[in-house]
């Protein structure tokens, strides 16, 4: 259970979604046994909705585990190439394996190391930076995004509601308090930025989208963007 909506409605959502071929349902099966959290299955339908409607070709990943939302979205189109950033050894091991499974070793490059370093030695522009590593750190990554964004990209930010814990102090878990205060400070300042327009979805475990905000860069000559 997503603790965002009911068990009831995520499953009637995922009974709809289109079949995934067998190394994406064998990748969602090994993540679920392994307890590595991968992107809901709604949530990458939007998000390759998003891909297709905007005609995307290059997006920026951080945090790759497995690979499998990477493998996802560079099976859109063959045009389609994806920088992912991955910290853990064990986890690009995997993943490398599995990309090369599904034929996408020209589409996807995993760039290994902390993303809040690595993120400062790419260049973009990406049409989506799709920001799914440590979940405390978006806070400290969106200056890095917006820098890289194209002008018509968007960063979309999973996981911001965080089991229901970032929106009510009543479903909190005291260990958790960093990550929830980092991301409520995040969903404030994305939300408040004057140079990007957001959303906040409560889709999967909660998602934010991030557009430029157009008439600001036109006012201020672009501050912000490059
Ligand atoms: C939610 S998982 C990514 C799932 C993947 N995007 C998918 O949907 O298939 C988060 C990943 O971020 C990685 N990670 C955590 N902290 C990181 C950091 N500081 N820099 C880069 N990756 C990090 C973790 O090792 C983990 O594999």
């Amino acid at each position: 259970m997503g603790q965002i909506n009911q068990d009831y409605i995520e499953d009637y959502i995922r009974g709809l979604l289109p079949k995934r071929n067998d190394l994406l349902n064998r990748l969602e099966i090994e993540a679920a046994e392994e307890h590595v959290p991968i992107i809901h299955p709604e949530v990458a339908q939007y998000l390759e909705v998003m891909v297709r409607s905007h005609d995307y070709k290059k997006i920026l990943e951080i945090g790759t585990a497995i690979g499998y939302s990477a493998i996802r979205f560079a099976s859109i189109h063959h045009a389609m190439q994806v920088d992912s950033v991955e910290l853990s050894e064990e986890m690009i091991e995997k993943a490398e394996k599995n990309i090369k499974e599904a034929g996408l070793e020209n589409q996807i490059k995993i760039h290994p190391g902390d993303a809040s370093q690595v993120i400062k030695t790419l260049e973009g522009p990406y049409d989506m930076i799709f920001l799914d590593g440590a979940k405390g750190h978006y806070v400290h990554m969106l200056e890095d995004c917006l820098r890289l964004l194209s002008p018509k990209g968007m960063i979309i930010s999973d996981n911001v509601l965080f089991r229901g814990m970032v929106a009510s102090n009543t479903v909190l878990k005291r260990r958790k308090i960093t990550i929830v205060k980092r991301m409520r400070r995040f969903l404030e300042e994305i939300s408040a930025d004057p140079r990007i327009h957001t959303t906040i979805i409560p889709l999967g475990d909660g998602v934010a989208v991030s557009i430029w905000n157009r008439d600001h860069m036109e006012n201020t000559g672009g501050e912000g963007h490059e």
